[in-house]
């Protein structure tokens, strides 16, 4: 009886030990992606977050646990793709913010008035400019998987109505931390008050800012109708967003799971793009029902705009070939 308990004991203790050892296996054969986003989960970086991860986890196997830090859970964006470079955290969707402060060729994006409308601006990020540019990520510790998308850039105040350039004077205007951006509403005579997006409700709301600009997709995710009055839709400038991943996750992967993290990243931005035209129609009613003050610049409205940015090209042109500026605007 005695040696039938003992036997017993081994065995409960070898499948204890079985079991502890097969769940360290499978901790260890699954890694977690620990993936942050600057907006919710019902926003266009939300749905391409899940995107990315469904992609992947059905072409792998279950070898990857996504863990989604949205809304700024990790930080503002500049501090995420530092964690990306030292390998604290595995994998992003940003905008092109503070994207040129590491690649500063991808600047040339964010120049105002270049892109007519989305198709050029998803031509142009799709073919050899957008994707040699991608490709520089290599040099500064990061892994670019794919260009995805915001939509054009509006701006919101709580000051007044703009229709013509000498509206902003003196506008107390958060700016993404982008020196073409700063430049822009520099050259506009507006107060440009670049800050990390973390910062921005709070900011608005205690009124040390009068606005802020962002596409549709992100004034209706971000509820700004609750803290600004006015919207103008100017679209004075293309945003594109871009998916990151760690080099150290990408060194360590086999050429397979490579491939389901880039295709995944591939459908993710496709996933971000159709949210946006999506809201690009819906938006604006939406923001009006919510009480906003809507108002759009007629084209005539918009050259002024443009004749006022243009000294700021003479910067541009120094800091990007104009060749390039150029071929992009040529880009049919
Ligand atoms: O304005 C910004 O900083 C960006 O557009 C945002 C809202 C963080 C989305 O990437």
């Amino acid at each position: 009886m005695k040696l039938f308990a003992r036997n017993l004991a081994s065995a409960a203790a070898f499948a204890a030990a079985l079991g502890i050892l097969a769940g360290a296996q499978s901790a260890q054969a699954q890694q977690e992606i620990k993936l942050g986003y600057a907006l919710a989960p019902n926003s266009h970086y939300g749905v391409a977050a899940d995107k990315w991860q469904e992609e992947v986890e059905a072409k792998t196997d279950g070898r990857y646990s996504f863990r989604h830090f949205p809304s700024s859970g990790l930080g503002g964006e500049r501090e995420v793709i530092e964690g990306l470079q030292i390998g604290t955290i595995e994998a992003t969707i940003v905008s092109s913010g503070t994207l040129s402060n590491f690649v500063p060729e991808t600047g040339v994006f964010d120049i105002p008035f270049l892109f007519r409308d989305l198709n050029h601006a998803r031509d142009v990020l799709d073919g050899e400019i957008g994707q040699n540019i991608l490709a520089k990520f290599d040099d500064v510790g990061l892994v670019a998987l794919a260009w995805g998308e915001q939509g054009f850039r509006h701006i919101t105040n709580n000051r007044n109505t703009i229709g013509k350039p000498e509206d902003v004077a003196g506008l107390k205007l958060r700016t993404m931390e982008n020196p073409i951006h700063i430049t822009a509403f520099e050259t506009l005579g507006a107060a440009p008050t670049p800050m990390a997006w973390p910062e921005v409700i709070s900011s608005l709301q205690q009124g040390t800012i009068d606005g802020q600009e962002n596409p549709l997709s992100v004034i209706t995710s971000t509820n700004l109708s609750e803290v600004q009055k006015y919207l103008t839709l100017s679209g004075h400038v293309y945003s594109p967003a871009m998916l990151l991943v760690s080099k150290q996750l990408w060194e360590g992967m086999s050429d397979e799971d490579k491939q389901a993290f880039q295709t995944g990243a591939t459908e993710a931005a496709k996933a971000m793009r159709a949210f946006v035209d999506n809201v690009e129609t819906s938006g604006v009613a939406q923001l009006k029902e919510e009480g906003m003050d809507v108002g759009e610049l007629t084209a005539e409205q918009k050259a002024a705009f443009q004749q006022a940015v243009q000294p700021a090209y003479e910067q541009y042109y120094e800091q990007y070939d104009k060749a390039l500026i150029d071929q992009i605007i040529a880009t049919k």
